[in-house]
């Protein structure tokens, strides 16, 4: 019998997350988060002085992550050890990863990372390409999205509560920034798979999200 695969793709602060581990946790299956694996990489990069233009240096570096996740209420990664997760969220960590993201040596270094979370008895996997290229036979796939604003002023808010001080115009320019950069690029981009189930959440609440997806699976 093979691993029952749920992908959610989608732009940056669409609630992919949330979404994903809430319903990972009601379905009792694993859970991917694909973005923290290319964030852990932009910290690893920053951390070795990887020359961030330099293909083969982030290369490099990527060849010898050795990244750890503990999933409970919360995703804690451990880069070499070192708990990252605080680092992980992040404007400057989420820019660098799109940008090394966009290098193919890269997305094909980590293929093989994303897959190996597909275990009994399924997988819930969030990402940019996760319906496309590293599950394409997943047999559920959402495209998760939301209008700019809606996902800038929802990041808001949650810096806010955190006690980050954030300009809501500039995170709305970085988040077009973003979304131009992971839609543009050549490989792998930002994109709906033609068998997914699109998901506008702009005007939906988070509850009522997590049921369409769920519904969808059983
Ligand atoms: O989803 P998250 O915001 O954590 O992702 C950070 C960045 O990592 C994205 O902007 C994107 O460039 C990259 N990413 C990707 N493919 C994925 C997941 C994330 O290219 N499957």
């Amino acid at each position: 019998m093979s691993v029952p695969v749920l992908t959610i793709d989608g732009p940056s602060g669409a609630g992919k997350g949330t979404v994903s581990r809430a319903v990972a946790k009601k379905l009792g299956w694993n859970y991917l988060d694909s973005g923290s694996i290319y964030r852990s990489l932009a910290i690893a990069s920053i951390k070795q002085n990887a020359d961030l233009d330099s293909p083969s240096e982030v290369v490099k570096v990527a060849e010898s992550l050795h990244l750890e996740f503990e999933c409970g209420d919360e995703l804690i990664v451990k880069l070499e050890g070192e708990d990252i997760t605080s680092q992980l969220g992040s404007e400057q960590t989420g820019s660098v990863a799109s940008k090394i993201a966009a290098i193919p040596e890269v997305r094909l270094v980590l293929l093989q990372k994303q897959k190996d979370f597909k275990q009994f008895p399924g997988l819930v996997a969030d990402g940019r390409d996760m319906g496309t290229v590293v599950f394409p036979d997943a047999k559920y796939k959402v495209y998760l999205t939301a209008s700019a604003g809606e996902r800038a002023e929802r990041r808001y808010k949650q810096l806010i509560e955190k006690g980050i001080d954030v300009n809501l115009q500039k995170i709305r320019e970085e988040i077009e920034e973003r979304d131009r950069r992971d839609s543009e690029r050549e490989t792998a981009p930002l994109a709906m798979a033609a068998d997914a189930f699109y998901i506008d959440s702009s005007d939906l609440t988070l509850d009522a999200v997590i049921q369409e997806v769920l519904n969808l699976v059983r």
